[in-house]
Formats: C-alpha cells, sequence, structure tokens
C-alpha cells in the first residue's frame, strides 16, 4: 500500500480499501481500541457504527442487515440487528424501530480508494 497518495487529514483514522467491502454488507474491524462495523450500501455509500448494539450490548452490528426507510420525505439507510431486529438509521444512529438508545456512528470518507473513519473525539 502506498500510503504517500493521499494527504488525509489528521482528524482521520484509515480504515481499509473501498474494494475491501462487499456491496450490501458490513464487516467488523478493530479501531482504536474498540470493535466497530463497517458497511457498504447498495445505495447510500459507507457508514460505520459501534459493532455494539445498544440494546443488549452484543457484538453483532456487522452481521446486521442493511436497508433503508422514509423520514422525513428523505431516503436513509438503515441497519437492523441480527438478534432482534431494531432498526437503525447509518446517518445519525436514531433508533427508528422503539424509543431505545441510538447507535452509535462515526463518519467515513472515501478518498484515493481508501476509506478513512472520523477519529473519536
Ligand atoms: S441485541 Fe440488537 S436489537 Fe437486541
Amino acid at each position: 500500500m502506498n500510503t504517500q497518495l493521499i494527504d488525509a487529514p489528521a482528524a482521520l483514522a484509515e480504515l481499509c480499501f473501498a474494494d475491501d467491502l462487499e456491496t450490501g454488507w458490513g464487516e467488523a474491524a478493530w479501531m482504536e481500541g474498540r470493535q466497530i462495523a463497517v458497511y457498504r450500501t447498495e445505495h447510500f455509500g459507507f457508514y460505520a457504527s459501534s459493532h455494539r448494539c445498544p440494546s443488549t450490548g452484543a457484538k453483532v452490528m456487522a452481521r446486521g442487515i442493511l436497508g433503508d426507510a422514509t423520514v422525513d420525505g428523505r431516503r436513509v439507510a438503515t441497519i437492523a440487528c441480527p438478534l432482534h431486529k431494531e432498526i437503525y438509521r447509518l446517518d445519525t444512529g436514531d433508533c427508528l424501530s422503539s424509543e431505545g438508545a441510538a447507535l452509535p456512528v462515526f463518519g467515513v470518507k472515501e478518498l484515493g480508494g481508501r476509506l478513512w473513519m472520523e477519529a473519536s473525539k
């Protein structure tokens, strides 16, 4: 890998190559001391969230079911937890299926074929 091609902003942490992710699936990764889930959606691009479902704490979100929903007249990417099917927005983390806690989400940028995640604050 040539790390000289991209001058990534300091607030971004390198995740993987975009082509490492299969469309319509998530992958688990270890980033900055925690498990995250990285997703390549069919129509909405790349997202990242905690791998831990806020409902029970189970580390399963990368194996969730990607989809979409209409919120305030706009289509948004979603992830359904594979265990009890709570549905979360991937752009905000809001739980759409109940009054449950939000899923922590992280911004993802694609630069030069590689994915970068916003570093935690
Ligand atoms: S563990 Fe995720 S909805 Fe129950």
